[in-house]
């Protein structure tokens, strides 16, 4: 039987009286010589990366742990995850990992009910933890679980020509803790398979997701990314729009909508003059996306429509973290989607607005500051302001469309390593920037200048296309400005 303090010296006449004051004095309570236990929670504790968790524990009686060694460990009691010893948090005692990152919280430690605090969860918290209530020579214990859970980054698709026919489309997305599940849709709600690719970091152990899909002579639309937390039952889902394909064989070629006729036109022109079957099928797609704008890019000044094809400038700033990719001074905003192999074409709304650029720029631009706009800084736009047209060449040039633009068509050819500006309305080309080089993947790039309060938006269906004016002397007029200078 434990006995916290010894009665000395007793004797033998003495001890009968002594026995019974220890059985009478377990029966007190708040004296701190009672026979305790030790609880805690028994279902396991949800923690989310990064944020905080309390890991509480308390003694069977309501008696005072202000005298007592508490101790919460984890594989062994030393060193500890945190000790509290005399009334004080003993330092020396605590594991490297957990140092500076728990508060002991006392406030109940007068009724037997202490908690230590873990700041700042990591995936490593993730598992169980023991702590020790210690009274002299007695002591007690429990076990506590930890479940630890992370939600990881916006996800990104990015999306080339297959190997040999179709598209193949990649999405990937950091921070994930445990193993995220991943799932691919087409726009008809059909799941895709998929190869995945699941790895974690050695330093966070937190999982990132590589997923590949491949679509073969399909009419897929568009497809979705989800990535799912079932622990938080949450999920993170990128979007990314694809043309109805090109048939393989060419005769019974279709598009079935979204891509705009004037190059259909230049892409069967091509593929007809440098392909008769299969072979360089691939080379010749053009792609059309609608990409959507990337809310971690955007900056304050902007607001983003919940689907993130449009946006729009704010008369007051927004409060928003001052994130590592976001614009901090320029009112300016990527697209999610990124490209770094094949042809893609995109339409953006400028409408009546006044002021704004349009183009692409390197995945790793600098957001912070102003942007110098340049092919020099990675950035390749076309610029509206005061009425003036410019391609933001270095010096920049003036540009005189002929007729008013409303709806503007960017072309990226990674290839051929050139980005072409097309007034969508009149069909003609406005400006071509070749000789681009990049390294890392390009982004489509926007800014709104002044407080005009009409949005810019990237055209999903863009079927109004179709309507404009006769598509084969448009075809005509795109298709050989597509050939010039190859
Ligand atoms: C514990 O004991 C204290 C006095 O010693 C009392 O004020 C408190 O209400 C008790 N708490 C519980 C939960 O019984
Ligand atoms: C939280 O932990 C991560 C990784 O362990 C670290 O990079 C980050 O700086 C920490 N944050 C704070 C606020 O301490
Ligand atoms: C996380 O910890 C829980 C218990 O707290 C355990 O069941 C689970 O397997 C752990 N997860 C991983 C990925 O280790
Ligand atoms: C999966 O990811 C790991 C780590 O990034 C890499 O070493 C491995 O080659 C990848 N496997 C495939 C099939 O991509
Ligand atoms: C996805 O495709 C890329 C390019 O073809 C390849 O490098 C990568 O290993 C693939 N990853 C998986 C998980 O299949």
């Amino acid at each position: 039987m434990a006995n916290k303090r010894g009665p000395g010296i007793c004797p033998p006449s003495c001890s009968i009286l002594f026995m019974f004051l220890q059985l009478l004095s377990c029966s007190i309570p708040g004296n701190g010589k009672a026979d305790f236990s030790v609880f805690a929670p028994d279902k396991p504790l949800l923690a989310v990366v990064g944020e905080e968790v309390d890991l509480p524990c308390h003694l069977s009686l309501n008696i005072s742990a202000e005298d007592m060694e508490l101790r919460w460990y984890r594989d062994q009691p030393s060193p500890a995850m945190h000790l509290h010893k005399n009334g004080i948090d003993v330092q020396d005692e605590q594991m490297a990992e957990y140092q500076g990152r728990t508060t002991f919280l006392s406030t109940r430690l007068a009724q037997g009910q202490a908690a230590v605090r873990i700041h700042n969860v990591t995936a490593l918290d993730n598992g169980t933890f023991h702590c020790n209530f210690k009274d002299g020579i007695m002591s007690a214990e429990t076990t506590l679980w930890l479940r630890v859970a992370g939600l990881g980054s916006e996800p990104k698709i990015q999306v080339g020509p297959g190997q040999s026919e179709g598209v193949w489309a990649q999405c990937t997305s950091e921070g994930w803790y445990p193993e995220p599940q991943v799932e691919w849709r087409d726009l008809g709600g059909q799941s895709l398979p998929s190869v995945t690719n699941l790895s974690a970091s050695p330093t966070t152990g937190l999982f990132s997701v590589v997923s590949n899909v491949t679509l073969l002579d399909r009419d897929v639309e568009g497809l979705s990314c989800s990535i799912i937390s079932s622990l938080l039952q949450r999920r993170k889902v990128a979007k990314s729009y694809l043309p109805a394909q090109l048939s393989r064989s060419l005769p019974s070629m279709t598009w079935r909508t979204v891509l705009p006729l004037i190059l259909t036109v230049a892409g069967l022109a091509i593929a007809g003059a440098t392909c008769l079957f299969q072979k360089c099928w691939t080379e010749d797609v053009i792609i059309y996306v609608s990409p959507s704008l990337d809310p971690d890019t955007a900056s304050p000044k902007l607001a983003l429509s919940e689907d993130g094809k449009s946006v729009r400038r704010l008369f007051f700033d927004q409060e928003l973290p001052d994130i590592p990719s976001r614009f901090d001074q320029d009112p300016c905003v990527l697209a999610r989607e990124q490209f770094s192999a094949g042809k893609y074409y995109w339409v953006v709304q400028v409408g009546h607005r006044k002021a704004w650029n349009l183009g692409v720029c390197l995945d790793s631009l600098d957001p912070k500051g102003r942007i110098p706009k340049a092919p020099t800084n990675g950035l390749w736009a076309l610029e509206l302001y005061k009425e003036t047209f410019w391609a933001l060449t270095f010096p920049r040039v003036r540009l005189y469309p002929s007729e008013p633009l409303h709806q503007v068509g960017i072309l990226l050819d990674c290839e051929a390593g050139r980005v072409s500006f097309y007034n969508v309305g009149s069909g003609s080309l406005i400006y071509t920037f070749s000789g681009l080089s990049f390294s890392v993947p390009l982004r489509p790039f926007f800014c709104l200048w002044t407080h005009d309060p009409n949005p810019l938006t990237i055209c999903t269906e863009c079927q109004d296309l179709e309507a404009l004016g006769s598509p084969q002397s448009q075809g005509q007029k795109v298709g050989s400005l597509l050939h010039q200078d190859p």
